[in-house]
């Protein structure tokens, strides 16, 4: 069965006069001091979505999370800044409800005009979203008529607006960008051209474990960066001296090297990093991963790692990325991950990058890059779930029972 069996999609639905509840993923990132939006791809990747269904004469209702403000109102989590970007990109009038859910949001609802839309408060203030409780989602159902999950980046919470909620609908579909997220990942977890390969990073292998085991049936190399590739080097008996490494993990590390050895999975690991005595430093020193000197520390990949991570990108027909080379936000230590994206862009074959941190790179790289990639997934650990070949409960709860 393919992942999209039985799930419609919004152009099928009829929308005109309906109250449609769009679940969006608006989380994105904010500035702590100003609250400004630092990036808001989650944003434009919906629009298509919203355009559509408010073209097509529905009352619009939007709702996502917002960071974990832990079940509680929170005014750091508030929905205002989001909704501001919301009017400016779309010229919609946009409301933002002080609740989710109650009287105050109904009527909101019941009386929206053309070309204006409603943003519900942060569905987190309630703890009960994260519970997937049926009350709370009864709630929620009380406000719309159709039911649209466009949020893949939040489709692995099995949460109330995610699973719940759709549960109780006759009429649900996925959006635009759901459909667009499933059908190029799955691509890549069902049908990957060969050579295919996996470029991984970000700080802890335990986080990605899943992902690896499911591509070592998959891919021909896995390239491994970041501070991830730490607790690898050491399982292979590298010193690296003050590095992130993750102790506990290093006789799992051991075995997990020995199954890609014994499947004939190429694991591509640095042979250099850029080091220095602390995060903060402002520039670092490349050395070899066999000496890496006494208190100092990993924090990007060299450039000897990156022209060998490059050749097996270049050389693939499909390749996935996720995860950054190294500590990117610095600009000291962030010479692994713009080399990393622009090689993606470079490359000829089929590229996937899923992930915030990768994705927000390609942008801060700036040149266009995003642009030239096959495709940039808007979810982070949704993408890795899906690959990992786990199901979704977002997209499982959306689909029709048969007969
Ligand atoms: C994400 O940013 O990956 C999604 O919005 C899910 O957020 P969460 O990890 O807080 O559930």
């Amino acid at each position: 069965m393919g992942m999209l069996d039985g799930i419609r999609c919004i152009d099928e639905l009829e929308l005109a006069g309906q109250k449609v509840f769009i679940r969006v993923d608006f989380n994105v990132p904010l500035d702590k001091k100003t609250r400004a939006i630092t990036d808001d791809e989650r944003i434009r990747a919906a629009l298509p979505t919203v355009k559509h269904a408010v073209e097509a004469g529905a009352k619009v209702i939007l709702a996502s999370h917002l960071g974990r403000p832990k079940g509680k109102p929170a005014p750091e989590f508030g929905m205002e800044p989001v909704g501001a970007r919301l009017a400016e990109l779309t010229g919609y009038e946009v409301f933002v409800p002080d609740d989710c859910v109650g009287e105050a949001a109904k009527k909101v609802v019941q009386d929206l005009r053309d070309r204006q839309v409603v943003l519900l408060e942060n569905l987190r203030f309630h703890a009960e979203e994260e519970k997937n409780d049926d009350a709370f989602a009864k709630e929620l159902a009380s406000l719309c008529t159709v039911y649209v999950n466009d949020a893949f980046g939040a489709a692995h919470r099995a949460h109330a607006s995610v699973e719940a909620l759709p549960r109780l609908m006759q009429t649900r579909a996925m959006g635009f960008l759901m459909k667009s997220e499933v059908s190029n990942l799955s691509k890549v977890l069902e049908t990957p051209e060969q050579p295919f390969v996996a470029v991984l990073g970000g700080a802890k292998v335990t986080d990605k474990i899943g992902v690896i085991e499911s591509l070592l049936g998959k891919c021909s190399a896995i390239c491994i960066g970041g501070a991830m590739a730490n607790t690898l080097l050491a399982a292979k008996g590298h010193d690296m001296k003050a590095s992130l490494v993750e102790k506990d993990f290093l006789a799992a590390a051991r075995t997990l090297l020995e199954k890609a050895r014994d499947k004939g999975i190429e694991i591509v690991l640095p042979s250099d990093v850029v080091v220095a005595s602390s995060t903060e430093a402002t520039s670092g020193t490349t050395v070899s991963v066999g000496s890496v000197p006494d208190g100092t520390l990993a924090l990007d990949i060299g450039a000897a790692s990156l022209d060998a991570f490059k050749k097996h990108v270049l050389g693939a027909k499909t390749v996935f990325w996720n995860g950054p080379m190294g500590l990117f936000e610095n600009p000291a230590f962030s010479a692994g991950t713009s080399g990393m994206a622009r090689a993606l862009a470079e490359a000829p074959g089929f590229t996937v990058v899923g992930g915030g941190d990768s994705a927000a790179a390609l942008r801060q790289a700036g040149d266009g890059l995003e642009a030239k990639i096959s495709f940039v997934s808007t979810g982070g650990g949704a993408a890795l779930e899906l690959l990992e070949g786990q199901k979704l409960p977002g997209v499982e709860a959306l689909r029709m029972p048969r007969g």
